[in-house]
C-alpha cells in the first residue's frame, strides 16, 4: 500500500509539473506543439494518478493516508527560471528513472498474482516512454536554438540543478526508444566530488 501512495504522489506531482512547463513557460517562444505534447503528458499523467487511486481503493485506501515527501517539486522550484534546465531534470532524470526501475515492479506484481496493479504499472511505463522522448526532442530543439551542443550542455545542467549521481543499471533499451541515447547519462553515472 505505501509503494501505491508513493507512486499515486509521483503521478500527481508529474502531472503539477507538466501543467507547470505548460504555465510557467508559456513566455518562452515555444513552438504550439511544445505546449499541445506537455498538455498530453499532463492528461497522461492524471489518468496515471486515477488509475492507481483505484488500485488503492481496492485495497480500501486512498491518496492522502501517508505523509509523502515533496522532492520532485523542489527540483520544480531548482528549475523554475530556465525551461532547458527544467526539461534536463524532470523529463530526462526524474522520469528517465522511472524507466530503469518500473519493469521489476511490474515482474514483481505479476509474481505476486496481483495482475492488476502489474497492469496499471505496464501501463505508466509504456506512457512515461513517450514522456521522455517528447522531453529529450524539446532538449534537443532548445540547445539548437541556443547554439549548444546538446550532450555537454545536459551534463552541465544537471551537475548544477540535480543532487548526486544518476544510478545504474540503467534501461538503455527503453531510453533509447525515448531519444535519450547513453552520450546523456552515462557521464553521469560517477558521483561527483
Ligand atoms: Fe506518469
Ligand atoms: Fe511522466
Amino acid at each position: 500500500m505505501a509503494f501505491l501512495h508513493a507512486i499515486a504522489h509521483i503521478e500527481l506531482n508529474a502531472m503539477d509539473l507538466a501543467w507547470d512547463i505548460v504555465g510557467r513557460f508559456a513566455g518562452e517562444g515555444m513552438p504550439r506543439s511544445f505546449y499541445d505534447q506537455w498538455t498530453r503528458v499532463a492528461a497522461e499523467e492524471a489518468l496515471h494518478f486515477g488509475l492507481l487511486s483505484e488500485r488503492m481503493a481496492a485495497f480500501g485506501a486512498r491518496y492522502g493516508d501517508l505523509p509523502a515527501h515533496d522532492g520532485l517539486w523542489q527540483a520544480a522550484e531548482a528549475t523554475g527560471h530556465d525551461l532547458t534546465a527544467r526539461l534536463a531534470v524532470v523529463p530526462l532524470v526524474l522520469e528517465a528513472r522511472g524507466l530503469d526501475v518500473t519493469p521489476s515492479m511490474v515482474a514483481t506484481f505479476r509474481g505476486a498474482d496481483d495482475d492488476a496493479t502489474a497492469d496499471v504499472l505496464q501501463r505508466i511505463y509504456d506512457d512515461e516512454k513517450g514522456h521522455v522522448y517528447v522531453g529529450a526532442a524539446w532538449f534537443r530543439y532548445l540547445c539548437d536554438r541556443q547554439g549548444r551542443a546538446a550532450e555537454p550542455a545536459f551534463h552541465a545542467l544537471v551537475r548544477k540543478h540535480f543532487r548526486g549521481a544518476l544510478k545504474p543499471p540503467f534501461n538503455d533499451r527503453a531510453r533509447s526508444e525515448a531519444c535519450l541515447t547513453p552520450g546523456f547519462y552515462r557521464p553521469l553515472e560517477t558521483v561527483r566530488t
